[in-house]
């Protein structure tokens, strides 16, 4: 099966870094056109010249917004009014007691990880709608099925962008569009190597120590035992944005290396 993707557009919110990046730089192998985008306008124009380079002849744009509120997503919206795939890849995430989690860490946390998707979504969905072709996806988390102590108001934005995902997909049903969400397990980005290598640099173990260490004690249901790579979701990513996966939509498929106990 070879994926092509020449002629289309795509946009991935929050993408100058991790599996963001990495979504950028497959779908641009397979031919498509990016948007990347960040906060920081250094980092995105880093993040462009890098991405030139690792795919030499890819058109590759850049677009520095914060999309946690309206105005951001509107300055992205006039920069590049048109896409043909959409990759709600932004979400944040920090490790908080429940009791700790306040009202305006609540307000954040809804509004760029669910809000930044629900506006990209309603504009770019209606485009597509006129085209007669698009892709929607949403980047969850396993956290959205087993909601983790730690991280309750992440893991609440990612069981809501599930049903976003489902009920978009439900909204422009039989018109060429469709909608999914993918769920990574734990993931190597760059800020989880860094971590990893500052948790464990004082015991003086190698990285594959403390991997092996991380997934026996805090991850044993993982089958894979060690951290996914960024490529290996964009992977799935890339697929669900090519024409041969054009028969599924409303679904939510994992690349958690197992780490659900569930067939379904
Ligand atoms: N890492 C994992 O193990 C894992 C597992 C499952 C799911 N996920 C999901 O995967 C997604 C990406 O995670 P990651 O670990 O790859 O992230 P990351 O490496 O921390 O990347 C964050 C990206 O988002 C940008 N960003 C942050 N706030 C922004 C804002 N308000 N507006 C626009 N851009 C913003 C950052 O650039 P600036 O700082 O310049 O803004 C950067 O490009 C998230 O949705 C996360 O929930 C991650």
């Amino acid at each position: 099966m070879e994926i092509t993707l020449t002629g289309k557009k795509a946009i991935i919110s929050g993408s100058t870094t991790g599996i963001g990046y990495a979504i950028a730089k497959g779908l641009a192998e397979s031919g498509a056109s990016v948007l990347v985008n960040g906060r920081n306008e250094k980092r995105v124009t880093e993040a462009v010249e890098r991405l030139k380079k690792e795919v030499p002849g890819a058109e590759v744009y850049g677009f520095a917004a914060d999309l946690s509120h309206t105005e951001g997503v509107s300055q992205l919206i006039a920069y590049c009014p048109e896409a043909d795939i959409l990759v709600n890849n932004l979400g944040i995430f920090e490790p908080k007691p429940f009791f700790e989690i306040t009202d305006e860490d609540w307000e954040q946390y809804f509004q760029v990880n669910v809000m930044s998707a629900v506006r990209l979504s309603r504009h770019y969905a209606q485009g597509m709608v006129k085209k007669g072709w698009g892709r929607i996806l949403f980047n969850a988390s396993v956290t959205a099925g087993f909601i983790s102590g730690e991280m309750v108001h992440y893991g609440a934005t990612k069981t809501a962008l599930l049903g976003l995902s489902r009920g978009l997909a439900e909204s422009v049903a039989d018109r060429g569009v469709t909608v999914n969400a993918f769920i990574p397990g734990p993931t190597l980005t760059e800020r989880t190597d860094d971590f990893m290598r500052r948790n464990f640099a004082e015991s003086g173990k190698t990285f594959e120590e403390a991997e092996k260490e991380t997934f026996q004690t805090y991850l044993p249901t993982s089958l894979l035992k060690r951290f996914i790579k960024p490529k290996e979701v964009a992977d799935l990513v890339v697929f669900l944005a090519s024409e041969q996966a054009s028969a599924i939509t409303g679904a939510a498929l994992r690349v958690d290396g197992g780490i659900v106990r569930s067939i379904l």
